[in-house]
């Protein structure tokens, strides 16, 4: 291992890589979903008490040398003040639980959820498997979170700022029920909404989890008009933002931007994770002995970057610079970071690549953006949207 990069970012990253990674690098050692979930209990404990005099300064110096603070990073967006562009994305603090921590690791802004209104288990175990060697992950969760009025206290206990004044951006992904029927989504969308609007920078429409069935035709243009008309009405409605799948077809896509650019929507999260095995099928998964194929459930990392970077650049062609995109999936080094904000992201997420590269990678992108900032000329980070500049 090579040592210098294990150092770089401090002791949290060389941590992380000299204890996690080599757990991290086989698929079946220790199952994946209780690793996080132990991992997200820690930091949900710190995040409670990160304000006591002693904790804030040790959370402060561990998270020293993650945080990249630069000017040229900065964006105004949705009347959202991003100190940076990278993210972690929906899926990883389903409830909040570690919300007041995530700047420490660098990030700019951070998406919790998915919640729904009311809580649920989710699919039966194993539910999440780690393909090591191809750096990607097959999940079929099915949205399991404790309901939104249990993140609503979970929150309120962390004693975050308002949004508006707080250092970091955080938004809150909310889905459907399981047992609320298709027909009456927009009820359920809102009654979390109504909870949660007053805790969130902004709030996402997740229509696009493989993992609860029907909920990927809530995708139509019609289906979202009816959705975000249902959603605007509500008292401090924040920005709204609606994730989209990878499997959609151009014609979807294309439909789903003009109806973004129609509504005025605060933006675009393109991709969620995929039900295409992208050229895994016959990939035996050692955990369960049957193939990926005969697997159900979204497939996230590396082999999804091709794909999602596709669906920016046909998203970015449709909508100009009217709508914000937010790139996600595949992401998991300075260059597919690059790349994707090149071709019209705004802002990056991550979340299967953060966790095979660890804490290291948000300040490696955030570097490496610096350096191509310089690079290539460029003033700062926003110019460089859909520039289609390339990594050098
Ligand atoms: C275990 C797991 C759980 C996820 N849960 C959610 C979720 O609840 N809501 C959501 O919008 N996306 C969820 N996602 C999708 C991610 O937010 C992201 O869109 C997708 O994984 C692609 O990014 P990646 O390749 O960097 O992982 C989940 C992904 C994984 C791997």
């Amino acid at each position: 291992m090579n040592e210098k990069l294990v150092f770089k970012h401090g002791i949290l990253a060389s941590f992380y890589s000299r204890v996690l990674t080599p757990f991290l690098s086989k698929d079946e050692r220790i199952d994946a979903e209780s690793l996080s979930q132990l991992a997200l209990e820690v930091l949900g404990q710190v995040s409670l008490r990160r304000t006591w005099p002693g904790v804030s300064e040790v959370i402060s110096a561990a998270g020293d040398n993650l945080r990249i603070v630069d000017g040229r990073l900065e964006q105004e967006i949705f009347g959202c003040q991003f100190k940076n562009p990278v993210g972690l994305a929906a899926g990883f603090d389903k409830n909040g639980i570690a919300a007041g921590l995530w700047d420490q690791f660098g990030f700019g802004f951070a998406e919790l959820g998915t919640v729904t209104m009311k809580g649920q288990p989710g699919n039966t175990r194993p539910r999440l498997f780690r393909l090591a060697y191809e750096q990607a992950a097959l999940n079929r969760m099915g949205f399991n979170n404790n309901g939104a009025d249990k993140m609503l206290r979970t929150l309120q206990k962390q004693c975050l700022k308002k949004p508006g004044n707080r250092s970091f951006i955080l938004g809150i992904n909310l889905g459907k029920s399981k047992v609320t029927p298709l027909e009456l989504a927009s009820e359920d969308y809102a009654t979390s909404l109504e909870l949660l609007a007053p805790q969130a920078d902004y709030v996402v429409i997740n229509v696009s989890s493989p993992n609860t069935p029907g909920l990927r035709e809530l995708q139509s243009a019609k289906q979202l008009r009816r959705l975000v008309k249902r959603l605007r009405v509500i008292e401090m409605c924040p920005p709204l933002l609606v994730k989209i799948a990878p499997d959609l077809e151009n014609w979807a896509i294309d439909e789903i931007a003009n109806f973004a650019c129609e509504e005025r929507l605060a933006g675009l999260i393109a991709v969620n994770t995929s039900l295409d095995r992208l050229g895994l099928g016959k990939r035996l998964l050692v955990q369960t002995g049957r193939t990926l194929g005969e697997e159900q459930g979204g497939l996230s990392g590396s082999p999804l970057c091709l794909k999602a970077l596709a669906v920016m650049r046909r998203l970015r062609a449709s909508v100009g610079s009217d709508v914000p995109l937010i790139g996600v999936g595949g992401i998991d080094s300075p260059q597919a970071a690059w790349e994707r904000i090149a071709a019209g992201a705004s802002l990056v997420q991550l979340y299967t690549g953060w966790i095979f590269k660890g804490p290291d990678l948000v300040p490696s992108i955030l570097e490496g953006f610096l350096s191509q900032l310089d690079l290539h000329g460029f003033k700062k980070i926003s110019d460089v949207v859909g520039s289609e500049a390339p990594w050098i």
